[in-house]
């Protein structure tokens, strides 16, 4: 069946806010061990298009597939289940200031597995080194760089050994060398773990970097959902506009998106 290589599907996803249409018809799929890169401007509902796949929101109609389940078929213990099987990269790290790196990755070890201390350890330490820190686990977070920061929430999001992983703006609030090696990292770790991930990004060289395939949500649909290289030279106007299509060669058009 071609069915179990969807890892996610959208199909005809609606949600409105007090009234207001976010998602109007949202369909896409992720096809395994693939990157897509969600783009669009501020506030076009790209976070609400994450947040359905974790099953934190739910939608007014359509059906939302992760590994073959429907989400609104799942009972509160299956729904947890299924979030256990998902990394989650949050925009601001999230990581608890008063443990430590190490201590951080292992809570969700300690609260949702029978694992023993020295195995996890030694899963913290496999972690830390696939993302490049090794001898960071005895720092706590207030002592290391945004850089640092964004990598320990790359461990922290695969700690579980997820085979789905979800990015929120990981470029947002590091400076363009920090990024690029964040992008190579994201780009270094689906391959080795053929881990599949979404990114909502609006840097274009965040995607060209880590996707495969790229989605341009416009009032609440998929637009525009084509391979990385056709994407960025684009025919529709629309995301010619939102490119600013002339420099999207050249340079990054962040500015178009805010
Ligand atoms: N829980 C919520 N309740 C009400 N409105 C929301 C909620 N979450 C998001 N929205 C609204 O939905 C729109 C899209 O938000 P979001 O997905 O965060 O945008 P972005 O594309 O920048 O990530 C925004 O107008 C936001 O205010
Ligand atoms: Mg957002």
């Amino acid at each position: 069946m071609s069915e179990r290589n969807v890892v996610v599907r959208m199909r005809d996803v609606h949600k409105s806010f007090s009234g207001v249409s976010i998602l109007a018809g949202l369909s896409f799929e992720l096809e395994r061990g693939k990157c897509l890169g969600i783009m669009g401007g501020s506030g076009t509902g790209k976070s609400v298009a994450l947040r359905h796949v974790i099953g934190l929101m739910k939608p007014d109609s359509g059906v939302v597939e992760v590994a073959g389940d429907d989400l609104a078929a799942l009972d509160r213990k299956g729904l947890a289940a299924m979030r256990r099987r998902m990394g989650y990269v949050f925009q601001e790290g999230a990581l608890i200031n008063w443990l430590t790196v190490a201590e951080n990755l292992a809570l969700p070890l300690k609260e949702n597995t029978k694992l023993s201390p020295s195995e996890i350890d030694q899963k913290v330490q496999e972690k830390l080194a696939l993302v490049r820190i090794p001898d960071a686990g005895a720092k706590y977070p207030t002592e290391i760089s945004g850089g640092m920061k964004k990598r320990v929430g790359i461990a922290r999001a695969l700690i579980t050994d997820p085979a789905l992983i979800l990015y929120d703006e990981p470029n947002a609030g590091l400076d363009p060398e920090i990024s690029r090696s964040i992008n190579r990292l994201m780009r270094d770790v689906s391959e080795e773990l053929g881990v599949s991930s979404l990114v909502v990004e609006h840097r274009v060289d965040c995607l060209r970097t880590v996707a495969d395939e790229v989605l341009f949500l416009y009032k609440g649909q998929a637009l525009v959902h084509e391979p990385t290289e056709s994407f960025f030279r684009p025919k529709n106007t629309r995301l010619r506009e939102f490119l600013g299509v002339d420099a999207a060669d050249a340079q990054s058009p962040d500015q178009a998106s805010s």
